[in-house]
């Protein structure tokens, strides 16, 4: 399937995306946050998190690598992982992520540094690439997603 193109002008852009994919996320997904440093995957990761209930602070876990999310402060528990620092992706088996991600969601920035997720149908591909002042998002579905979330 083509990926799909959205464009970001601005900030406002974004919270309205995360708040679609908040809107259709469940227990066993994946959002797999790419794109270079810059990019937006916390921004984007931080509207998820906020649409999803969270009314505080989202810290970014590029230093803890994993931050959890538990109801009743969200609709349904979430793993918010940064995997830019794991230097082999087999590190993400000995943090315990099978089991922060069991009965949970995950929103992954740096995927390919823990092997990437794509073989999992129920991953959710978002690319962000800088576009003039905004971000443009290529989503790729796998097949867990076709026709809900941004992919209707
Ligand atoms: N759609 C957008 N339009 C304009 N600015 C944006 C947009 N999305 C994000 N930004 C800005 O881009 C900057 C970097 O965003 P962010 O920290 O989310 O990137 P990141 O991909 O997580 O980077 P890193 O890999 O370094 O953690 C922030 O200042 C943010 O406000
Ligand atoms: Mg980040």
């Amino acid at each position: 399937m083509t990926p799909a193109r959205i464009s970001l002008p601005d900030l406002a852009a974004m919270e309205r995306l995360g708040a679609v994919i908040a809107g259709a996320l469940r227990a066993g997904d994946v959002v797999a946050l790419s794109g270079g440093l810059g990019a937006g995957k916390t921004t984007l990761a931080r509207a998820i998190i906020a649409a999803l209930g969270h009314g505080g602070e989202v810290p970014s876990p590029s230093f803890a690598i994993i931050e959890l999310y538990e109801p009743p402060a969200v609709r349904l528990p979430l793993v918010h992982a940064d995997f830019y620092r794991l230097s082999d992706p087999a590190e993400a088996d000995e943090l315990g992520l099978d089991d922060y991600r069991h009965g949970a969601a995950m929103l992954a920035e740096w995927p390919e540094m823990a092997g990437g997720f794509g073989h999992e149908p129920a991953c959710l591909g978002v690319t962000l690439e800088v576009a003039d002042e905004g971000r443009i998002a290529i989503v790729e579905p796998g097949a867990g997603w076709l026709g809900r979330g941004p992919c209707r």
